[in-house]
Order: C-alpha cells, then sequence, then structure tokens
C-alpha cells in the first residue's frame, strides 16, 4: 500500500517535473494589439491582463471587426487551479426592443434598419468584460491595461488595407452620420494606405473607463453621449439599458475527440455545441488516412446537420431551455452519423427543419498563454465589417450591429444567411446567438489555443483547424489550411479555391453536393501551442490577413 502511494507520488512528480513552463505566445489581428499584450506581460500582468490590451488595442485599430461599442467571448484558463471559464461580454437587446422591431407594414425584414444605424445596434459588454476580468482573474489595474490602447487611439494608426476596404464598403452609411464620417471619411475620402488614424474622442472615452472603471461607460457623462446620440439617430437605448447591463460566467461546453478534452463556448454562442456535435459524428470514421473527397464528404455532411439543430434549438441560455446534453451526446451523434450516406448528399430539405444563406470577415480573435500556462482565447465581434457605421457623437464609439445575430423572422435569412426560430427570437434584455467559437484543447502532452472571426462559418472554420491539429499539424497548418464550409441552408458546399481541386468538385457534385467554390477566401484565425514535454511555444496568424502578428516571446 505505502509503496503504492510513493510509487503514484513519484510517477505524479515525474509527470509534473516533466513538465515545460512554456514560453509567453500571442497571436492576434493586429501587430499593435499583439504588442500591447507583450508591454502588459512584460510589466508583471498575467494572460489575463494582456487580454484586455490586445481587446482593447484591436477595439482601436481594427474596428470593422471589434470594439468597446461591441461584445466578446472570452475563454479563460486559470493555471494555477486548472479553472476554466467563458467570460459572457456579448451585447443585449434594449428593454424597449420587441420580436418584430425590424418588420415593416408588410411583415418583411426591413434590412436597413436591422444592420445600420443605432437601431440595429445592443447594449455593448466589451467594457464590462474588461472590468470584470482585471478585478477576478488580472493582476495589474484595469487602468494599466487599458494605456496601449489609449496610446494607439491619441496617437493613431496607420490605415491599412482591410479596414480601407471596409470603410469604402460602408461608404454610404458612414455618411449619414457625422461623427463617423470624421473618422472614416477625413476631408470626405478613405484614408489611404499609411494614413494616419487618430481618435481623440475614443481615447477620451477609454481614460474615462480607466479612472472610473465600467461606471466610465454605462454611467456619467460618456452614458449620457451615448444614449442622447442613440435617440437623435432613431435608437431606442436608455440610460437604465446601460446601467443595468451584466456581464455573464459561463461554464464552457466541453467535449472529447480522439483522447483529448476540448473546451469551447458556452451559449449564447451555438459554436461549441456545433462543434461538439460535428466531432461526435466525425469520431467514429478514421479521417487522417481517409481519401480526400470522402473526407470534405463526411465533415460536410456533420457540419449540415449541426447547423440544423442550431437553426432550431439555440439562443440565449438565461430565455431558453436548450438540449445541450442531447446535442453534445455521443449517442445523438451517433443516430445522426445513421442518416449520412457514404457516398450520397442528403438535401438539406429532406432534414426535418425550418426553411436559406453566407459571408463574413468581420469579428477578430486572439490567442494567448503566458509563461505560467494561463490561457486566453478570446473572440471578439461588433458584427459585420464597421457594424452600425454609427459612430456617437463626442465618444469615438462605433455601435455594434449585433441585433441581426437574433432571428428578426422565422426563416428569414440574417447577414450571414443564417436562419433561426424562437429560440433565438428579439427580446428586450436577451443576447443574440453567436457563432464566436473560441476554443482551447488539452492533451496529455499539449495544448492548442484557437478561433476565427467569420461570421457564420467561424464553427466550420475552427473545426477544421482542430481536425488538423489532430490529424499532427501546428498553428502555422492550422491557420492557412484552405477552408470549406456548409450551414444546412442553403443547401450548398462553400469552398476557397485551394481547398477543392476540379476533380474534387466533380466527385462531389456527383455525390449531389451543390459546390460554391470562391475566388476569395474568408477567416483570419489566430492560433497558439504548447507542447508541455518539450516546451515548445508556437504561434501563428492565418496570412489571409495582413496585419496579424504572433509572437513568442
Ligand atoms: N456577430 C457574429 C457572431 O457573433 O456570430
Amino acid at each position: 500500500m505505502k509503496t503504492t502511494a510513493l510509487t503514484l507520488l513519484l510517477v505524479f512528480s515525474s509527470c509534473i517535473a516533466a513538465q515545460q513552463p512554456p514560453k509567453a505566445a500571442i497571436a492576434s489581428a493586429h501587430y499593435l494589439a499583439t504588442e500591447a499584450g507583450h508591454e502588459i506581460l512584460a510589466k508583471g500582468g498575467n494572460a489575463f491582463d494582456a487580454a484586455i490590451a490586445v481587446s482593447a488595442t484591436l477595439a482601436v485599430v481594427e474596428q470593422q471587426s471589434s470594439g468597446i461599442g461591441g461584445g466578446a467571448f472570452w475563454l479563460l484558463h486559470r493555471a494555477k487551479d486548472g479553472k476554466n471559464v467563458m467570460i459572457d461580454g456579448r451585447e443585449t437587446a434594449p428593454a424597449a426592443a420587441h420580436r418584430d422591431m425590424y418588420l415593416d407594414e408588410n411583415g418583411e425584414v426591413d434590412r436597413d434598419k436591422a444592420l445600420y444605424g443605432p437601431l440595429a445596434t445592443g447594449i455593448p459588454g466589451e467594457i464590462a468584460g474588461f472590468e470584470h476580468i482585471a478585478k477576478h482573474y488580472g493582476r495589474l489595474p484595469l487602468s494599466d491595461s487599458l494605456q496601449p490602447a489609449i496610446r494607439a487611439a491619441e496617437q493613431g494608426f496607420k490605415a491599412y488595407p482591410r479596414i480601407i476596404r471596409h470603410i469604402k464598403h460602408k461608404r454610404k452609411v458612414i455618411e449619414r452620420y457625422p461623427a463617423s464620417k470624421a473618422i472614416y471619411l477625413p476631408g470626405g475620402e478613405p484614408p489611404k494606405e499609411g494614413d494616419l488614424i487618430v481618435q481623440k474622442d475614443l481615447a477620451e472615452t477609454l481614460k474615462a473607463v480607466a479612472k472610473h472603471g465600467k461606471k466610465g461607460f454605462y454611467e456619467g457623462e460618456v452614458a449620457k453621449k451615448l444614449v442622447k446620440a442613440s435617440e437623435l439617430n432613431g435608437g431606442i437605448w436608455t440610460l437604465d439599458d446601460l446601467k443595468n447591463y451584466q456581464v455573464k460566467e459561463r461554464q464552457p461546453i466541453t467535449t472529447q475527440y480522439r483522447g483529448r478534452t476540448l473546451v469551447t463556448a458556452a451559449p449564447p454562442s451555438s459554436g461549441g455545441i456545433a462543434i461538439a456535435t460535428i466531432l461526435n459524428i466525425l469520431s467514429a470514421w478514421d479521417l487522417t488516412d481517409m481519401d480526400k473527397t470522402q473526407r470534405v464528404h463526411l465533415v460536410a455532411e456533420a457540419m449540415r446537420r449541426a447547423y440544423r439543430d442550431r437553426s432550431i434549438y439555440l439562443g440565449d441560455p438565461d430565455f431558453v431551455d436548450m438540449p445541450i446534453q442531447m446535442l453534445t451526446h455521443p449517442y445523438y451523434a451517433e443516430g445522426l452519423r445513421a442518416s449520412i450516406h457514404p457516398d450520397k448528399a442528403m438535401p438539406s430539405e429532406l432534414l426535418p427543419g425550418i426553411g436559406e444563406t453566407p459571408k463574413g470577415e468581420d469579428t477578430t480573435h486572439f490567442s494567448i498563454i503566458d509563461t505560467e500556462g494561463n490561457l486566453v482565447a478570446a473572440t471578439l465581434t461588433v458584427n459585420t465589417g464597421l457594424a452600425s457605421g454609427f459612430i456617437a457623437e463626442g465618444t469615438g464609439v462605433l455601435f455594434n450591429n449585433e441585433m441581426d445575430d437574433f432571428s428578426a423572422k422565422p426563416g428569414e435569412p440574417n447577414a450571414f444567411g443564417l436562419i433561426g426560430d424562437k429560440a433565438n427570437e428579439i427580446a428586450p434584455g436577451k443576447r443574440p446567438l453567436s457563432s464566436m467559437s473560441p476554443t482551447i484543447v488539452f492533451g496529455d502532452e499539449d495544448v492548442a489555443v484557437v478561433g476565427t472571426p467569420g461570421g457564420s462559418r467561424i464553427i466550420t472554420m475552427v473545426v477544421l483547424a482542430l481536425l488538423d491539429f489532430f490529424d499532427g499539424n501546428k498553428p502555422e497548418s492550422w491557420v492557412s489550411l484552405p477552408r470549406y464550409h456548409h450551414q444546412y441552408l442553403p443547401n450548398r458546399l462553400y469552398a476557397e479555391q485551394a481547398a477543392l481541386d476540379e476533380d474534387m468538385v466533380k466527385a462531389l457534385e456527383a455525390r449531389g453536393h451543390e459546390v460554391k467554390v470562391y475566388d476569395r477566401t474568408w477567416g483570419n484565425m489566430h492560433g497558439v501551442y504548447w507542447n508541455k514535454k518539450t516546451g515548445e511555444v508556437l504561434a501563428a496568424s492565418d496570412p489571409r490577413g495582413t496585419t496579424g502578428k504572433a509572437e513568442v516571446k
């Protein structure tokens, strides 16, 4: 007995001894954000303080993707006690929101109202998330972690092709609002590459948060300006909406795949549940050694089924009961698998469900590991590129258009072509269903942290990256991998050109898939990897983004 205990102790200590402490690594969509995170680590902050610095800096330099007028999910792993938690800073519908608020007199969805200007905007959660993380998980005061972002807003950042493209695309909406015009169309024209975008008002708003915490945003002068600007431009925000905003801690979705544990986004994200369903379905097959076309067929069929469930069952957990246990259970996946023909696509219309669908280059993701092994996978958003196009006068705050992530009408596709039903209908205080899927994978020897923007395609991009990781590949490969996607409706398999060659397209069409190959790409994935045994730490930023930076220090 004594010998057994001693042996166990020796084995346990040799395991601990065998773990090599990691170097710190950060991969994000903008070099200034990655550098901000490392600056905060160098000041004695941990991964969670760094996550605030990266998020806040992205909110300044990558406004087409995220911002303090938007929301986020931060998935945290605390090394000292192994706690995994998702900080839910998702936007909420204002108290005056109602189910039919975007329907016109003919009962049709008014897409302009649902997407542009302050009526399209949920109550932002990002700042409340910052305060919560700093208070409960960080080591530095919030004011320290916000300094790099304040500097970037005050001193400006260089305009780059991706943001210029979004400004040009949203020009007509931006022109409606003077404060938006002043930032994005200085002198009446979009900035040129290398021009400095300076945001003095945003710097002042961030300083108010540095001084007063979340009250500097949700109450006081900034809140008054936000509500007034909303009112003057057709919005329905009130001071109470802002004051009542609550960040939530959510228990992440966990699932097993090929001997490793995945910890991933919980509702109000649909991501974790869909990822679990897809991997459970695929778990019966050896995908690594499978013919490439057959692999795409089976993965697409699994995606189709998980997205059908998304559209029917999922919504804000504070408002709807969801059969999460069923949807993530291997037995349920077995049933779904049984409906997959090995070489015939199942038309989506034959799956019981609701009645179309995608694109998306909005949103942003970053991944962090610090030298203690704390991990952060965070996906942040303002919804579509440059969101509602509306900046509130005197605040620098770009309002999200996250209300479009609700189902404005059952079966009616949103900006991502996603459909929904009752579970995701609009209600006051409710969070719109998201696809953001920050994910951490724990193996005996290694750890992977990954995520991406990309609207409805986020989930399938993360699945493809995970499958690549399980094939033994490293972050460089996950983030650059050619992508394909199926989301149930429309009944179509989308693919980047590099994902499917002509023969594969023909073979998939012969199986009954309608295949649409794009000449454009999607996503902007950032991942980090730690091999606990060798101490190897790797980080990679998607080559599709032009400003990303992955740095191990
Ligand atoms: N706004 C994109 C998402 O949350 O899925």
